[in-house]
C-alpha cells in the first residue's frame, strides 16, 4: 500500500525517516529483504537509513543512508550488505535506552528489525522503551514461534540436503554409516527436513530425541544384519556430539562410522527463489506495516498467508515442530 493509499484508507502514519537493520546469524534472502525495505519506503517518499552491524552499529551510530541503487544488484548475494552482529550490550537495560535514545535523536520514526528470535527479542526490548520496531523473520533456523517461514530456511534446507547427498555417495561406496550434523541451534527443523528429503535411517532432532542411543544401535545393527549398506543419520546441532556418537555406534556395531558436521557453509550461498521472494514481500510489508500507523509488529506467514501480529503477543508463542512431519518420517525411516 502506497502512503497514498494509506491516506485514502484513512490509516497514515506521520513518518519521514525509518532504519533497517540486519542482526544475529545472516540468512540468505536478507538482502532481498533489505532491498524490500528501501524501495518500498522510496515509493513512500520516506528517508531510509540503512544501519551497519545489527544492534551494535545502532549503539555506534553507524548509519547509512539508503536509495533504490543501493539495493541494486543484492538480490541474488547471501550474507547482508549492511553485516550483522550479536550485540551483548541489548542484553541489558542500559544498552537498550541508549539505543531507544539514540534512535530518537536520530528521528527515526520506525526501525524494521531483520533477525531471528534473539534479534526479536531486542526489538521488543527497543518497544518497551518507546521506540516503534516492526520485525521481519530472517533466520535459517525456523526456531520462530508466530511464522511458517522464515527468509534462510529454504535456501539452508537445499544446501544442507545437497550436501547429504554427497557424503551419502562416498559412505554407499564404503558401505559406511554416516553421521551428519546440519544446524539448527536448539532447533530441529533443518534437521527434520533434511532427514525426509535425503532418506536418512534415523533423524535426531531436540524435540523428539529420547537420549536412547541404544535404541540407534539395535536398529543399525538389525538393518546391517537385514543386508543393508548404508546408514545416515542426521543429527540436529542442538544434540551435536555427532564424533562421540560415530565412535561409539562404530564400537558397538562393527560398522566404520564417520562423522560430518556441514556448519556455515549451510548459512551462505544464493537464495532460492522462494527465499527471494518471501524475503521481498516481507521486507515490503514491513514498510507498508509503519506507513499505515502500524506499531510494534512482526511480519508472518501463517496458513499460506502473509500477515502480521504484536511483537509482545508473537514472543510468548511457543515453537514445536510440525508434529505431522515428524509422524510421516516414523514411517519412512526404515
Ligand atoms: O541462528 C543461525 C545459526 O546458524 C544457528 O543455526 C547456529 O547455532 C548459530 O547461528 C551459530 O552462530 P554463530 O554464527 O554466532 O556461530
Amino acid at each position: 500500500m502506497t502512503r497514498r493509499m494509506a491516506f485514502l484508507k484513512g490509516k497514515t502514519a506521520d513518518i519521514k525517516t525509518i532504519a533497517v537493520l540486519t542482526s544475529g546469524g545472516d540468512a540468505p534472502g536478507m538482502n532481498a529483504a533489505i532491498r524490500g525495505v528501501v524501495r518500498t519506503a522510496v515509493v513512500n517518499g520516506l528517508k531510509v537509513k540503512g544501519i551497519r552491524r545489527g544492534y551494535t552499529g545502532l549503539l555506534e551510530e553507524d548509519f547509512v543512508d539508503m536509495d533504490a541503487r543501493s539495493t541494486s544488484d543484492i538480490i541474488q548475494h547471501g550474507g547482508t550488505i549492511l553485516y550483522t552482529a550479536r550485540c551483548a550490550e541489548m542484553m541489558h537495560d542500559e544498552g537498550v535506552a541508549r539505543a531507544a535514545e539514540i534512535l530518537k535523536k536520530n528521528n527515526i520514526d520506525g526501525l524494521v528489525v531483520i533477525g531471528g528470535d534473539g534479534s526479536y527479542r531486542g526489538a521488543r526490548a527497543l518497544a518497551e522503551k518507546g521506540a516503534n520496531v516492526v520485525g521481519v523473520p530472517g533466520t535459517i533456523d525456523l526456531d520462530i514461534a508466530c511464522t511458517d517461514y522464515t527468509i534462510g530456511f529454504d535456501t539452508a534446507l537445499n544446501t544442507a540436503m545437497e550436501c547429504i547427498d554427497r557424503v551419502r555417495d562416498t559412505s554407499a561406496s564404503h558401505e559406511r554409516c554416516s553421521i551428519i550434523e546440519v544446524m539448527g541451534r536448539k532447533a530441529g527443523h533443518i534437521a527434520l527436513w533434511c532427514g525426509i528429503a535425503n532418506g536418512a535411517e534415523e533423524i535426531l532432532i531436540p524435540e523428539r530425541y529420547d537420549y536412547e542411543e541404544q535404541a540407534i544401535i539395535d536398529r543399525i545393527a538389525l538393518r546391517k544384519r537385514l543386508g543393508k549398506r548404508l546408514h545416515i543419520i542426521i543429527n540436529a546441532e542442538g544434540i551435536g556430539d555427532s564424533n562421540g556418537m560415530a565412535k561409539r555406534i562404530e564400537e558397538a556395531t562393527g560398522l566404520e562410522t564417520r562423522a560430518t558436521i556441514i556448519g556455515y557453509i549451510q548459512r551462505g550461498g544464493s537464495p532460492t527463489c522462494r527465499d527471494r521472494v518471501f524475503a521481498s514481500v516481507m521486507g515490503s510489508k514491513a514498510v507498508d506495516i509503519l506507513v499505515s500507523g502500524g506499531k510494534n509488529r512482526v511480519v508472518c506467514y501463517r496458513e499460506g498467508k502473509f500477515t502480521d501480529m504484536d511483537i509482545f503477543e508473537a514472543l510468548e508463542m511457543q515453537k514445536d515442530i510440525d508434529n505431522s512431519l515428524w509422524e510421516i518420517s516414523r514411517k519412512l525411516c526404515r
